[in-house]
């Protein structure tokens, strides 16, 4: 079964469409890249994905179970995290502390029952801390821990927000492009990053990526979309050599 799939999915802004007739599948444990050009509704797919915005046409399953009338809260406690284009981190925030706000969909304690300090909030605190420290372990970012976001490079807030993103142990993880910015050192790095959370934790990616080299390297299929409409879907290497592809997308990056 697919651990995600769209089906005929539709998305308008005001009566201008962003994305039409949009149908994908994505297996479990895959690094599923979406490529595209400016504006071609990568964003609008993810947001459709996580309950941000509400598609007027079909469906959308998570491991067989419709999601697409859902809260993203909801959504996020079955197992769904995300990642924004750019940085969602709290800069007067240390690493650690931005790392527990990213588990809040899966705490039980009440804001009341924190405030009281009741033993059960209490322990849970320590969970969720325990828990953070295991993610920020995992993305190599144990040393950032303490520092405040804001004072960290560029860089390690990217990998810091992946972290925030696995703390609460998603199976499936959506992000928008990543990549965009980072030297090549760190490009690297998260090409490591993004192999070990499929291959080591069996979770489903979904990549929407700029950076071609990356997700061309990193990717067991992508998906393009150009006008809201998915014009191909294969292999990195089918999808390079895709006549439309390259008309579309990849034709100006071929040239220069
Ligand atoms: N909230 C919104 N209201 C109105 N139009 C929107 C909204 N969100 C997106 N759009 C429009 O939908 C289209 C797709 O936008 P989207 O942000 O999904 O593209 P993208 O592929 O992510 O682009 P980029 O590569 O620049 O991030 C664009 O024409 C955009 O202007
Ligand atoms: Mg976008």
């Amino acid at each position: 079964m697919s651990r995600l799939m769209l089906s005929h999915v539709g998305v308008s802004f005001g009566g201008v469409a962003a994305l039409t007739d949009v149908t994908m599948q994505v297996p479990p444990a895959e690094i599923r890249g979406i490529i595209g050009p400016n504006g071609a509704g990568k964003t609008t797919l993810l947001n459709a994905i996580c309950g941000l915005s509400r598609p007027q046409q079909g469906e959308i399953t998570l491991d067989g179970t419709r999601i697409d009338r859902l809260a993203p809260d909801v959504i996020a406690r079955r197992g769904l995290r995300r990642t924004f284009q750019t940085s969602r981190l709290f800069g007067g925030l240390t690493v650690l502390e931005n790392m527990v706000t990213g588990l809040h969909a899966k705490t039980r304690a009440s804001l009341l029952a924190c405030a009281l300090g009741t033993r059960a909030a209490r322990e849970e605190e320590a969970e969720s801390v325990a828990r953070a420290r295991k993610a920020l372990e995992f993305v190599g970012a144990t040393a950032t821990q303490d520092r405040r976001a804001k004072e960290l490079s560029f860089g390690q807030q990217r990998i810091v927000e992946i972290a925030r993103a696995l703390v609460s142990e998603p199976h499936t993880l959506l992000l928008d492009e990543p990549a965009v910015g980072l030297s090549l050192n760190r490009l690297l790095e998260l090409d490591r990053l993004l192999r070990r959370i499929r291959d080591e934790r069996g979770m489903t990616l979904v990549l929407i990526e700029h950076v071609i080299r990356l997700v061309m390297e990193v990717s067991d299929s992508i998906t393009v979309l150009s006008f809201g409409r998915v014009i191909a879907e294969g292999t990195p290497q089918a999808v390079r050599t895709d006549p439309q592809v390259v008309e579309a997308y990849l034709g100006s990056a071929a040239h220069a």
